[in-house]
């Protein structure tokens, strides 16, 4: 970050620049540790490709790609054209394609191959010469958490990481930041040791979806939502992130890992924090990352965790019209695995806003249908005057922020039926993406990678965000570890007994989305 970009994020209110105007970053390079994974072919490259085609890249742009592959600046080329043609979101425009594959470059080798880190220095210093990338290096590390030691120390030993000229270096990295609260702070404190704070980008790819952003702007750019926004009004908070895919084939990642690791560490407790934070007092990063870290540190599992925890793993079962196996038969995974498909907890908030409003947070795999979203569920009248037949079917109001798909906003209500009795019934209220708005909304890797190149920290967790997480999550976690196996559900429904009985207990019930 310059030293006026610097100055201006200190004070936003002094950057007059208009907001509105797509900022194109300066030349730089990118470089993919991990380029042969899955998600550099379906997220990684094809986000470049539509970051070009939209002209959010600058002329002098360049990719390098770093594996053991004995591939050649071609093939790795004709990698990415594959990616880019089958994930890509925009249309294939072959001169923006011709443009951005002269800034290809491939490097062979391994992460504990000096050599090869050399030459991946020699290859950034010619482009820099040759295609104008100024020294500006964006180091992914797509890569297992067992191989960032290794890197971290190849990008320091070869001058990679430090910069003193004027040219900038940072370091992304994808989850998961650790396993618990201590390797979590191991690893925090690996990569700062190479790399400054601000030069690092921890990926949550729901910080970057539109309708996470769009938390914010509904509840700060409005007036109507706010007064009510607190445990006065709100009986419970519910984040659900159900996905209907299994696991077959992830096993290498997935195993050992489960459901609260992969989604709610990161993912849901993001939410949660976006949720119930208090206003910044701008959106500069450290103002809003400020907000986040408060109501992390307010927040904690609610206890006793066996009423107030599930998990489970799939099951065989129907999914959209097919037989599907359970996880224990699925390919990569041993009959004996003891992780979790599906988990849900339940966090206070200790703040006067929140106190006595439990956010319930789950998340599955081989659910009954894929839907992320927050609801805020409120409280009843206090007084309903009319016959109770009347409002049996009236449940409680609902303001539901629909992350995915369908993206959008729903307020549930009570109205009256027609007819001549005063019949009330719930019906919702929608605002949709698709209906209100005439631009598509862009891919969240889009808008990250085009974050990092700008050096614009807002949507990135900070190491005190990742830490404060692991610290909510880790009493459950190693409850679950004592307690030997997952329960178990149907592929196709909504999860184990158990996550039923957690708010029933409560007298309250999971929505079925
Ligand atoms: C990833 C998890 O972070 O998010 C995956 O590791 C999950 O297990 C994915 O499938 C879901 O992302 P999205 O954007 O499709 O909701």
């Amino acid at each position: 970050m310059s030293t006026t970009e610097a100055a201006a994020w200190r004070n936003p209110l002094r950057d007059k620049r208009d907001k509105r105007m797509a900022r194109i970053p300066g030349p730089c390079a990118v470089v993919i540790f991990g380029v042969t994974g899955d998600l550099a072919r379906k997220k990684l490259m094809p986000a470049i490709y539509d970051l070009a085609n939209r002209g959010l890249l600058p002329p002098s742009f360049a990719l390098v790609g770093f594996a053991r592959r004995d591939w050649a600046d071609e093939d790795f080329s004709q990698v990415v054209y594959d990616a880019v043609k089958q994930h890509a979101r925009t249309p294939f425009r072959q001169e923006v394609w011709d443009r951005l594959a002269e800034g290809f470059r491939f490097v062979q080798g391994a992460f504990d191959d000096d050599e090869a880190f050399s030459r991946l220095a020699a290859t950034l210093h010619t482009l820099d010469a040759e295609r104008g990338t100024s020294g500006n290096h964006a180091f992914y590390l797509s890569i297992p958490p067992k191989a960032f030691p290794q890197v971290l120390q190849q990008l320091s030993r070869t001058g990679l990481a430090a910069r003193t000229d004027g040219s900038w270096s940072r370091v992304v990295i994808e989850k998961p930041f650790g396993h618990d609260l201590a390797s979590a702070e191991e690893l925090n404190a690996l990569v700062n040791s190479v790399f400054p704070e601000s030069s690092v980008f921890r990926i949550d790819h729901y910080l970057g979806k539109e309708t996470v952003q769009n938390i914010l702007a509904l509840r700060f750019a409005n007036e109507m939502f706010e007064p009510i926004w607190n445990a006065h009004y709100v009986d419970h908070v519910q984040i659900t992130m159900a996905e209907d895919i299994g696991l077959g084939g992830r096993g290498g990642y997935y195993d050992g890992v489960g459901a609260a690791r992969d989604v709610i560490q990161n993912h849901l407790i993001q939410l949660l924090a976006l949720t119930a934070m208090e206003e910044p007092v701008s959106f500069s990063p450290a103002e809003l990352q400020a907000e986040k870290i408060k109501v992390l540190a307010a927040s904690r599992l609610a206890e006793p965790l066996d009423e107030t925890t599930s998990r489970g793993q799939y099951a065989a079962g129907w999914q959209g019209g097919e037989k599907v196996v359970g996880l224990l038969d699925e390919e990569g995974f041993s009959q004996t695995s003891l992780t979790e498909t599906f988990a849900a907890i339940t966090v206070d908030v200790d703040t006067r806003r929140w106190a006595g409003v439990p956010f319930y947070l789950r998340t599955g795999k081989r659910l009954g249908r894929r839907v992320t979203e927050i609801a805020l569920v409120f409280k009843r009248a206090p007084h309903l005057p009319f016959d109770a037949t009347m409002t049996e079917e009236l449940g409680k109001n609902a303001l539901v922020i629909r992350v995915q798909p369908d993206e959008g906003i729903t307020l549930r209500f009570g109205s009256k039926v027609p007819g001549n009795a005063m019949e009330v019934r719930d019906v919702s209220m929608d605002f949709s993406y698709g209906s209100a708005f005439a631009e598509e909304s862009p891919e969240a890797y889009e808008r990250l990678i085009l974050d990092v190149l700008l050096g614009e920290p807002s949507l990135f967790p900070v190491n005190d965000e990742v830490e404060l997480s692991w610290k909510i999550l880790d009493p459950a976690l190693q409850y679950w570890a004592k307690n030997g196996k997952p329960d178990t559900y149907e592929s196709g429904t909504w999860g184990p007994e158990s996550a039923f009985e957690m708010l029933h207990r409560t007298g309250r019930e999971w929505r079925r989305p």
